[in-house]
């Protein structure tokens, strides 16, 4: 009975992960949102019977102390979480440059982008809630690879794009920091490609069910040897 946590659940590619994990009753999903008071109508149409949603600021860190707490009373017992999908990201400034960056934009972009799944699996691993094999998926972006970058014409989203190379650099930590305290935990860096939803635009080349239908093949099959590793949708390797 596999447990999955996904952040930023309530709609784009959080949602569509609850939608197809929750076709299976064997999963267990804590399926999580910014905040409670926001129209859930798309995430309640999907959710499965053994799916709990709990409320999740990941640009906050009270919110995300407040969170592990809800998660293990929720849990109960010695139950683990299997799965952490570090989805919630945000690029609210999508036209800056490196030469007009607002250093409060860019501030905003590290909280949720960066600061957020670091301590979404921080607090989850000190409150005992992980499992000795915990997959750690956090969700980058082309635009966080600098050699994908680097070739791009025209460069674009400076902020965004320096957050997610930031998100990657933190999965190369977190790989080897977790596997010092759970052995077996494997730590990726994904790729979702460029996806038709409120971030990705209508003009997007995939549907989010082709996008996580991609991503949880390459999830379900993940072993040691692709700790801290940076893959697409298709479980090509992307360049860091
Ligand atoms: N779509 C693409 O083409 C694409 C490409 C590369 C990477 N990505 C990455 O994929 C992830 C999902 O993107 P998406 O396309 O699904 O974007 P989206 O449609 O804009 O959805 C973003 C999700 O993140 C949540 N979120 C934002 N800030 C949050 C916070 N502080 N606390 C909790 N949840 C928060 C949003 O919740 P609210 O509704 O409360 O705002 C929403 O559920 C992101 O990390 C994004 O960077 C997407």
């Amino acid at each position: 009975m596999p447990v999955y946590c996904i952040t930023g659940a309530n709609r784009g590619l959080g949602l569509e992960f609850v939608q197809q994990l929750a076709q299976s009753p064997d999963n267990t999903i804590i399926a999580t949102t910014r905040s409670l008071s926001s129209d859930l109508g798309g995430l309640q149409a999907v959710v499965s019977p053994s799916t709990r949603v709990l409320q999740c600021d990941t640009g906050s860190v009270p919110s995300i102390h407040s969170f592990v707490k809800s998660v293990a009373q929720a849990l109960g017992g010695d139950t683990k979480i299997d799965f952490v999908l570090n989805v919630a990201g945000v690029n609210p400034t999508p036209s800056q440059s490196s030469l007009n960056l607002g250093p409060d934009d860019l501030q905003a972009q590290i909280a949720v982008n960066v600061i957020g799944p670091a301590k979404v699996v921080e607090l989850l691993l000190d409150a005992g809630l992980l499992s000795q094999d915990v997959r750690v998926l956090n969700m980058s972006s082309s635009l966080g690879s600098m050699e994908r970058t680097a070739q791009a014409k025209p460069h674009q989203c400076a902020g965004y794009s320096i957050s997610k190379a930031a998100l990657n650099m933190l999965t190369v930590h977190q790989s080897e920091d977790l596997r010092h305290r759970l052995p077996g935990a494997v730590v990726i860096s994904m790729d979702p490609g460029w996806v038709r939803t409120r971030m990705g635009g209508e003009a997007a080349m995939l549907e989010p069910s082709q996008s996580i239908g991609g991503m949880l093949r390459v999830l379900h099959r993940l072993s040691s040897k692709d700790a801290g590793s940076f893959y697409d949708h298709s479980g090509e390797k992307v360049p860091w």
